[in-house]
Order: structure tokens, then sequence, then C-alpha cells
């Protein structure tokens, strides 16, 4: 059986999870012998909001193949036009209305002349509600796609986990894989549902270990016992953390044959 061994890795939190994915994530890849890694990126511009085509650039010549993104990728102005490009392997969230920049799947051509097909949607609940629906998206974007290959991963950016559970077993058995991200907070719950497709809650980030959500806890205390506005500020704190999943696909059927947690605790 011939597979394909993805690692997708979860938010990159500013210069923080940058430099965690620059220093280690050569040698994940050699030790979970992934042939591709996707890593989520609408959080690594300086401040944590949105991405740079410099960032992105960095981050693909350190070895990421995709960049996917989220409630965040419109941040910074300045990726609208790279986000545009239809030959960068960057996308965001297809459900945005259509005058926004950027595509929402891209197809990757594997070492085999298989092809892959990335796919990034965003949640609504507890979040943006007035973005399109994307059970119909998906629903609209697959007969496309599975035109093209039966070899599709989906980033499902979202905030409930009701929400994540109930668009995974909607598309079990019709897409190879379906993995969260948004909350930063790696969940244990991965496996393969009863069709076939490999699911799992999020997959985490890379960023400071005792942060929240990768920023300094300090202000967001405060906030929290106060109700005051407070700056979010990303945290560049030993130990770090560096989160995702390993998946693997077999290449003719597209169905997954196993996934697995990726979590690694760096002391720098
Ligand atoms: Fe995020
Ligand atoms: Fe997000």
């Amino acid at each position: 059986m011939k597979t394909v061994r993805i690692m997708c890795i979860g938010d990159l939190i500013g210069k923080t999870g940058i430099n965690l994915f620059n220093k280690h994530i050569a040698t994940l890849k050699k030790q979970y012998a992934a042939d591709l890694i996707v890593v989520n990126g609408e959080n690594s511009a300086p401040n944590g909001r949105g991405i740079t085509s410099a960032i992105a650039e960095d981050l693909f010549e350190h070895g990421a193949n995709v960049i996917t993104g989220g409630n965040h990728s419109f941040d910074q102005k300045e990726v609208y036009e790279y986000l545009a490009d239809l030959e960068k392997p960057i996308i965001r969230p297809a459900n945005y209305p259509s005058g926004c920049p950027g595509k929402g799947f891209f197809i990757v051509r594997l070492a085999s002349g298989k092809k892959l097909g990335v796919v990034n949607l965003q949640g609504r609940v507890y979040s943006r509600q007035l973005l399109e629906c994307p059970f119909k998206i998906l629903e609209t974007m697959l007969t496309f796609l599975k035109s093209q290959t039966n070899l599709i991963i989906v980033d499902f950016h979202a905030e409930a986990t009701s929400e994540k559970a109930g668009f995974a077993y909607s598309f079990d058995g019709k897409v190879s894989a379906i993995f969260g991200t948004h909350t930063h907070v790696q969940t244990s719950d991965e496996r393969i549902l009863p069709g076939g497709t490999a699911f799992i809650t999020d997959i985490g980030m890379a960023g400071s270990l005792n942060s929240m959500i990768g920023m300094k806890k300090e202000p967001i205390i405060h906030n929290l016992r106060t109700q005051l506005p407070v700056k979010f500020e990303v945290d560049s704190q030993a130990p770090f953390v560096l989160s995702g999943i390993l998946i693997e696909l077999d290449q003719e059927s597209g169905q997954t044959v196993s996934i697995e947690r990726v979590f690694r605790v760096y002391q720098e």
C-alpha cells in the first residue's frame, strides 16, 4: 500500500511560534517520516494577528508545504495580494464573502504524481456568525475537489467542540481527514470515525507553554478579573510547546490509515 504521511501543525503564535517551527520542524519531519507539512499561520505576525508575505516565504523555506488560516487571516493588509496569488500554497477559510482576497483550498502535487487537496473553513458558533455556512460550502467544493482527487484534508478553524464534531460527522467518509484549529489547546480525541475519516477537535499550537493561547497571561487575567480592556502580547517565555498531528493516508483509496498526536515540549 502506498501511503502519504502528512504532519499538520497548529497555530504558530508570533515570533515564538515561528522560531519553534523553524528550529524543530526538520527534525520532526524526519522522526515521523512525514512527506508533507501543513501549518496554520493565522497568528504568526509579530503581534499574533495575521501573517505577512515575508513570514509565509520564511515558513516555506523552512519546510512548510501549505499554510492555512482562520479568523486572523486578513489582519495584515500587506498579505492580501500574496493570499490571492494562485501559485502560493497559502489558504484562508473558504466561507468568507466573495470579495475577500485569497482562496479556500490548494491542490498539492505529491511525489507519486497524485494530488492532495487541502481545504480551510471557519466555524460560526461563538465566532463570525455572518460567514457562509461551512457545511454547504464544503459540499459545493467537494463536487470539484472529488473530480481532482480522493485525498482531501480539512483545517476546520472553529471555537465550539460541538460544531467541530458535527462538521466532522457530516463529512465522515467524504474526506480523508478533518482537524480543528483556533483554540490553541490540543484535545486528546483523535480517532478514525466510523466512515473512515480521521478527526481531532483541535491540534493545538506552537508557542509558550505556560501562556494563555500563546499570549502573556497577566493582562488576560487582569481582564478576566476587572473586565477592563487590555492589550494581548505574545509570550516568549520558555518552556515551549509545539503540537499537531501526523496522519497517514492510503494514496489509492484516500482512506486514512492512522492519526497520531504530536505534542512536544522544548525547554529552549
Ligand atoms: Fe489562532
Ligand atoms: Fe483563530
